[in-house]
């Protein structure tokens, strides 16, 4: 059977952009922000995402679209003869499946105050109620509403459905953000948000540097789906041959975009009506992005349609993310080892159901891997990819990389497979031991 290739170079692009953008744009960068001292960590993270996130993801799709395969088999394929390389893309799936755990807690708590928006349930007292819902009984069954949702969608029905829907809620979230953003930054008490998020101060990375690197390192790789083999497989569907750097830069933006405007509005409605950042989870925590909407929405006019908008497109974000991790996984099965489609995805999520209670009932071992786990795995990942672009591929990689692309994108070709080859991974490496020593 001949193998499936996006219809469109837009739609290539909205696909890629659609798992790149997610509740690490609205929910982890803010959660990573308030935690790592605000504007420093906003610097540290922008430097990141230009300097190793973009040829990052270039890599990954240098890889993808040559070998047109999952990301175990590509490697496996493209360098035959050597089995080992195989085991990179297999640790990919595995991570997809870390990924997945934590993940569907907090699609659980959107779905939850997707609900809980109708009636403004969560408007009042937004701390106690977020402490009250995001970890136990109910979180996790929440949790398993959206691991239902997305295997759903990847068991093939409504993936059509989803990325339709995906094009709209995507400039949905962009329209609400900006929206809320433009009022929030009016609030009296916001500018002390502003100036936390925008206002540089080195004083953070001062104290602890290596800490902030790790941390602003694994958030850029998170935020552009990068380590796991998400952005190879979506490149391996790719059918004639366009620009990657052009499309790579074009997601890389709007991607970031998102997150940025998310800090805008968490920030200063923070600030403005929940008395800044706290210790606690609600404060400048996994619960920072609930608290500082409710604020919002408890003043401005029709403060629940709102809500029922912001938190339904942001589901939207979050399922389109969801799928491109479990499809990781799912894939693997289907191509390497003759699983049926359905029986890889019921299987794997019955899997993910038991590891993602784990932590819908332990915020200690969410926090453990929702932050600091993720952030190792996804480096170590991602170094294995660049390795093997710059070291396996070479001259090959650079053929990949300049079939499609205009005269701008050819001349970054040679500085660009210079660096995936030593600057790149030996980055990445570093940070690699420093996320081991912190463990
Ligand atoms: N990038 C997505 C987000 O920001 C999450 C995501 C989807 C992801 N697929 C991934 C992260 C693969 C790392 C690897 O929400």
């Amino acid at each position: 059977m001949a193998r499936e290739s996006w219809t469109s170079r837009v739609g290539f692009i909205l696909a890629a952009v659609g798992s790149a953008v997610g509740l690490g744009n609205v929910w982890r960068f803010p959660w990573m922000t308030a935690e790592y001292g605000g504007s420093a960590f906003l610097v540290v993270y922008l430097c990141i995402v230009l300097l190793v996130g973009v040829p990052g993801l270039l890599a990954e799709f240098v890889i993808g679209r040559r070998a047109k395969r999952n990301p175990a088999g590509a490697l496996a394929r493209l360098a035959p003869g050597t089995k080992s390389w195989g085991y990179v893309g297999l640790f990919g799936v595995v991570t997809g499946l870390v990924l997945l755990s934590f993940y569907s807690v907090v699609g659980g708590w959107i779905v939850r105050y997707f609900v809980a928006s109708f009636t403004g349930s969560y408007f009042a007292e937004p701390g106690a109620y977020f402490d009250a819902i995001s970890f136990g009984r109910e979180a996790a069954a929440f949790q398993i509403a959206f691991l239902a949702l997305t295997a759903l969608v990847v068991l093939g029905g409504v993936r059509g459905g989803i990325e339709k829907a995906t094009k709209v809620m995507m400039p949905l979230i962009v329209v609400l953000l900006a929206v809320l953003a433009g009022w929030a930054v009016t609030q009296p008490g916001a500018g002390a948000g502003l100036s936390f998020y925008l206002d540089f101060d080195p004083t953070p990375i001062k104290r602890n540097p290596i800490d902030m690197l790790r941390a602003a390192a694994g958030q850029a790789l998170f935020t552009l789906s990068l380590g796991v083999g998400t952005m190879i497989t979506y490149a391996s569907y790719l059918g004639e041959d366009n620009s990657l750097a052009f499309d790579g830069s074009t997601i890389s933006v709007l991607n970031t975009g998102v997150g940025v405007l998310a800090g805008l509005v968490v920030f200063p409605l923070l600030f403005a009506f929940q008395g800044g950042l706290s210790d606690t989870a609600s404060g400048g925590g996994p619960g920072a992005l609930f608290v500082s909407v409710a604020g919002a929405f408890q003043q401005v006019p029709y403060g629940e349609i709102v809500a029922v908008g912001f938190f339904g497109a942001i589901l939207f974000a979050a399922l389109s993310s969801s799928i491109s991790m479990l499809e990781i996984p799912v894939a693997y099965l289907v191509d390497e080892h003759d699983v049926s489609r359905r029986n890889a995805t019921v299987g794997l999520t019955g899997l993910v159901l038991v590891t993602g209670a784990v932590c819908a009932f332990n915020p200690g071992i969410f926090g453990f891997v929702a932050g600091t786990l993720v952030d190792l795995m996804l480096t170590a990942g991602l170094a294995g990819f660049l390795i093997f672009t710059g070291w396996v591929l070479g001259a090959d990689a650079l053929a990949e990389f300049d079939s499609g692309a205009g005269g701008v994108a050819r001349a970054l070709g040679t500085p660009w497979l210079w660096s995936v080859r030593t600057i790149l991974p030996l980055f990445l490496l570093v940070t690699l031991a420093v996320n081991l020593y912190a463990l």
